[in-house]
């Protein structure tokens, strides 16, 4: 097997420490690659400082074909592509090419918002002072931003680093996560194929412990950070001078209102919840974890919800078939089941569900859950779904706001008050209407308040967050 290279500066490049990444579904060796060594990081940072100033006068044609290529490069790769994000993360091979279309969408949208964006011109001739005066306001990059990425999207959530940071010419360090490097790399080899200059993007295999040294470093002044909680926090404790964008987890709700009652409406929403519990074994951080139901729709839905549940294929990812595969590590399955037996011992009752077996944890629904039970109040992470009853859409509304997290909520409702009143009331991010909470277009901004973090991606909305207005006010003109 051979050597997968990193990139520094752009360039392919090897480093001392070998590491093997494995298949969670059969422990298989599926690649190998190195770890930068404390020389590579300093020159990876270096050409990014460098290059800071000539990438953020990159004409928009340079930095959109450069982001057109990668799309249409993942595009053509997509097989093989999808089959690295199975091979090094487990999901199964259909959510594998969902991910890679997803990211061809991500870098095209990104090019198309490097073409648009044209700044805004002021007028500021409303005050008899300001007779003759405009301001021309653009955005300019922060400079170099410090890309880091978990292993659940190991193509996607790169891509929505990368993509904003190229598209407003600002050059990108990436560590992706050391348990899925594979899919990163493959993109650097891509981004390695453009005209893109040197020191625009490094992509640096590193453990998880060596984050440290570049969250402190002050050439990278945005730190740009997807993954858990605690590192999160870290993050910003350790750089408060520092712009930093958090994307947190989230134990994501769904709401069934009570007018969300004849049979194919129900039957609808257990399909997608039960979907989309378990995409990916629930390594999402919007896969859908808790479930509130009007009372008098719960004995009739929860029974379509387990049945849907029970359909869903489980085993091995590379089969097409597969719904759910395993979780990233037999360690991860461990501690789902740690957190179901601690529930069920507190009183919860498993409506389905099944033992662990390695790394794959089988799709299992609870009711009768504490709600300071770990899988009710913490990111579970993996296929579980707690389900429980609410007096009425307000009380409804309450249950998905009785949590420390607030990434995005799905609200099951035809009535437009009840839609608008749930935008209104919820603490989170995204309310998704007549849908799961795990619904997510790769151009909406996406992001969370309380404890699933600060700032959004999406690509507009982190092109704005990588840069900084500056204004231009023009004097003696008439408009
Ligand atoms: C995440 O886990 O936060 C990303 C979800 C997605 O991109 O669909």
């Amino acid at each position: 097997m051979e050597l997968t290279p990193f990139f520094v500066a752009g360039r392919p490049t090897h480093g001392a420490d070998e590491v093997t990444v494995h298949h969670p579904y059969d422990g298989r060796p599926v690649g190998r690659t190195t770890l930068a060594t404390a020389e590579q990081v300093e020159a990876a940072v270096a050409a990014a400082a460098e290059a800071a100033a000539s990438a953020a006068g990159l004409p928009a044609h340079a930095r959109a074909s450069a982001l057109d290529h990668v799309s249409r490069r993942l595009a053509e790769r997509t097989e093989e592509i999808a089959a690295l994000i199975t091979a090094e993360n487990g999901k199964p091979v259909k959510w594998a090419r969902a991910e890679v279309g997803r990211a061809v969408s991500t870098f095209r949208w990104a090019a198309e918002e490097a073409r648009r964006d044209s700044g805004e011109l002021q007028r500021l001739d409303t005050d008899p002072a300001a007779t003759g005066r405009i301001a021309l306001i653009r955005r300019v990059p922060k400079g170099p931003v410090l890309g880091i990425t978990p292993f659940n999207f190991p193509l996607n959530l790169v891509a929505h680093k990368v993509a904003p940071a190229l598209a407003v010419g600002a050059p990108i360090v990436l560590k992706p996560a050391p348990a899925t490097p594979l899919s990163a790399l493959l993109l650097g080899e891509i981004l390695a194929e453009t005209e893109l200059p040197a020191g625009m993007f490094s992509v640096l295999p590193l453990p998880n412990e060596r984050a440290a040294e570049l969250v402190a470093d002050p050439r990278l002044p945005v730190v740009s950070f997807t993954g858990s909680g605690p590192v999160g926090a870290a993050i910003r404790r350790a750089a408060p001078e520092k712009h930093v964008t958090l994307e947190l987890g989230g134990n994501a709700a769904a709401l069934i209102c009570a007018d969300w009652s004849d049979d194919e409406d129900l039957t609808f929403a257990a399909h997608r919840i039960a979907t989309f519990s378990n995409y990916q074994a629930g390594q999402s951080c919007i896969a859908v974890q808790r479930v509130y139901v009007h009372e008098w729709l719960y004995d009739g839905f929860v029974p379509r919800l387990v049945a849907a549940v029970r359909e869903l294929r489980t085993g091995d990812p590379t089969d097409p078939l597969t719904d759910v595969g395993p979780l990233v590590s037999t360690d991860a399955a461990r501690r789902v089941e740690a957190w179901v037996d601690e529930a069920v011992a507190a009183g919860a009752t498993i409506e389905t569900g099944g033992r662990r077996d390695g790394a794959n944890y089988p799709p299992t629904i609870l009711s009768g859950v504490p709600k300071d039970a770990k899988v009710c109040a913490e990111e579970v992470f993996g296929p579980v779904l707690v389900v429980d009853r609410v007096e009425n859409d307000a009380a409804g509304f309450a249950a998905v706001n009785d949590s420390a997290y607030g990434l995005q909520a799905g609200v099951f409702t035809h009535r437009l008050d009840v839609a608008f009143a749930a935008a209104r009331t919820l603490e989170v991010g995204g309310v998704i209407v007549g849908d799961v909470p795990s619904y997510r277009a790769d151009q909406m901004p996406y992001g969370g308040v309380k404890g699933s973090g600060v700032g959004r991606e999406g690509l507009r909305s982190a092109m704005d967050d990588y840069t900084d207005p500056r204004v231009t006010v023009l004097t003696g003109i008439q408009l």
